[in-house]
């Protein structure tokens, strides 16, 4: 990124001070006062919120170095120049031969997780059965203290099954590490468990169907902090007319497990300017996360 563009972007951010990255063979500079964003402090609660992983300030994602250095780089990446990796939203179209939906799912609270997947593998409750590759039930550890919830499949996660595997869910990755926790740690779920056509907004019935699903998971998972993001899940989930905007930072709860609402990684990648917020939010949920 060409200089003035960095501190423009920097400054968005509301990082107002830094010390430039010295050129190779350029001897280090000392560390200046810079605004940095608060760190959480490493919890002696470490095996549980990301054993093995380094301190929150220099996880595998890396930090930017001079100024920067207390940063996580996927603060300060370079904001794309296009964004035609978001997917243009197509209308929703069903070949007409295929099986019906068959209504609503029955009770799920005898299920554990086999069984449950079982029956998110074999769903026809609603339409979009017809155009799915596959069922995303979710990915992690089914002990995990942090449940992500997002919004629903989109064609990467379609295809391989598995929530989060696309561009935004490369900077989802990059965000739990710069907690301390990688994504095998933490339990990753969406709002919907199969792609809506052309990753058009979820339809009402479509999210009703499929909540019985997600509700079951949280009862099996039991986590002590939800991290919605974006939108479609913080509404859905918390059962709310609000913007993001409003909801993030407040103490919200989802059946009383502490909820808090940031921005889709997919919004950052269009908006990095909306980060930092991101980052606090993070922050938020990391210190709920230890006792
Ligand atoms: N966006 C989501 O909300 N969920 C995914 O699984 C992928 C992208």
């Amino acid at each position: 990124m060409d200089e003035t563009r960095r501190r423009e972007y920097l400054r968005a951010m509301g990082v107002e001070r830094w010390v430039l990255r010295p050129e190779p063979g350029e001897p280090q500079p000392e560390p200046s006062p810079v605004q940095r964003s608060p760190v959480p402090a490493a919890s002696p609660a470490g095996p549980e919120v990301g054993e093995g992983v380094p301190p929150p300030s220099a996880q595998d994602s890396g930090t930017a170095s001079g100024g920067d250095r207390d940063l996580p780089a996927w603060l300060l990446e370079e904001p794309p120049q296009t964004d035609d990796y978001i997917p243009a939203r197509e209308p929703a179209e069903y070949p007409a031969d295929l099986e019906p939906a068959v209504g609503p799912v029955t009770d799920l609270s005898a299920l554990g997780w086999d069984e449950l997947r079982e029956r998110v593998g074999e769903c026809r409750g609603c339409e979009l059965h017809r155009s799915r590759a596959n069922t995303v039930f979710g990915v992690g550890d089914p002990a995990a203290r942090l449940l992500v919830i997002g919004e629903a499949p989109g064609a990467d996660e379609d295809r391989q099954g598995e929530p989060f595997v696309g561009r935004a869910g490369q900077l989802l990755n990059a965000m739990l590490a710069a907690i301390g926790l990688r994504r095998d740690q933490v339990f990753i779920a969406n709002i919907l468990k199969c792609r809506p056509p052309g990753n058009r907004d979820p339809r009402a019935e479509e999210v009703q169907h499929c909540e019985p699903y997600l509700r079951r998971q949280i009862e099996l998972l039991a986590p002590r902090v939800i991290l919605c993001v974006g939108r479609v899940a913080a509404q859905n989930l918390l059962q709310s007319g609000e913007a993001v905007g409003r909801m993030r930072g407040k103490a919200l709860f989802y059946r009383e497990i502490p909820t808090v609402v940031t921005y889709h990684p997919a919004y950052l990648l269009r908006s990095p300017e909306q980060k930092a917020k991101a980052w606090a939010d993070l922050q938020a949920a990391y210190r709920k996360l230890t006792p």
